[in-house]
């Protein structure tokens, strides 16, 4: 378990006197392992505390899911936002209306601290999947810029094409829209994998046209 950038535990404070007046005002809400909590701006607005199991934070897309965040037990996050909300196990929050929420931040500003730690792994993670995205992107790019100066390439009676590219590294890397060292080394990746083979500057040879098709 992750540890907690901002260091109270409110799920244990939350019975002390200290927060009596906010704890009188949260709704509980519980819910079974593995079930929807909330959908992408659900219709309710709260905001809400997880006091009890995970929640997986993702957004879904197509055929793919892409988790931004588990919420652990006093992780506060809200309904208004364009991620799934879903149980992981047994989960219990207590809600409240973001109006409300809102209104309580100058009285408990220790709670914009949570909201902070948990918006900052959220905008960690979605860095870390736009860099992996824009990268598996570069790839892709990269093999259809090698096939497409492959064109008018004959292929020799093995099948091999040879295709001098006769281009630098910064060359390429700008043709694809990338840096030299990536280009470098997912050109390192095609040579390991066997896609592509260097032979000298500048010219390479494709063994089988079909692997450089399906690199990704
Ligand atoms: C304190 C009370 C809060 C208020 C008044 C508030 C208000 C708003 C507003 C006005 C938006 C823009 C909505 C839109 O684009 O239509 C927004 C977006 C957002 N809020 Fe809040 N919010 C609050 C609390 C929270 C909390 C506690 C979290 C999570 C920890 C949160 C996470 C987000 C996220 C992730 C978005 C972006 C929505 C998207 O996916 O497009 N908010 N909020």
């Amino acid at each position: 378990m992750k540890t907690r950038f901002s260091e109270i535990n409110l799920i244990k404070e939350l019975s002390s006197p200290r927060y009596q007046n906010l704890h009188r005002h949260f709704v509980p809400k519980t819910f079974a392992n593995k079930a929807l909590m909330f959908g992408p701006r659900h219709d309710d607005n709260l905001v809400y505390l997880v006091e009890r199991g995970n929640v997986r934070v993702y957004l879904a897309m197509e055929d793919r899911e892409f988790t931004l965040s588990i919420l652990n037990p006093g992780d506060i996050y809200a309904t208004h936002t364009s991620a799934y909300n879903s149980a992981m196990g047994e989960v219990r929050i207590l809600t409240m209306e973001t109006m409300k929420f809102y209104s309580f931040l100058a009285e408990y500003p220790e709670l914009s601290k949570i909201v902070i730690a948990v918006l900052g792994g959220i905008l960690k993670q979605s860095f870390a999947i736009i860099d992996s995205l824009s990268f598996k992107d570069i790839r892709k790019r990269l093999a259809e810029f090698i096939l497409f100066q492959s064109e008018g390439c004959l292929p020799d009676a093995g099948g091999a094409i040879t295709v001098p590219l006769g281009m630098t590294m910064e060359q390429i890397a700008a043709i694809v829209g990338s840096t030299r060292q990536t280009v470098s080394t997912i050109l390192n990746d095609m040579i390991r994998e066997g896609v592509v083979q260097k032979t000298e500057r500048g010219i390479f040879i494709i063994p089988n046209i079909r692997h450089l098709r399906n690199f990704e």
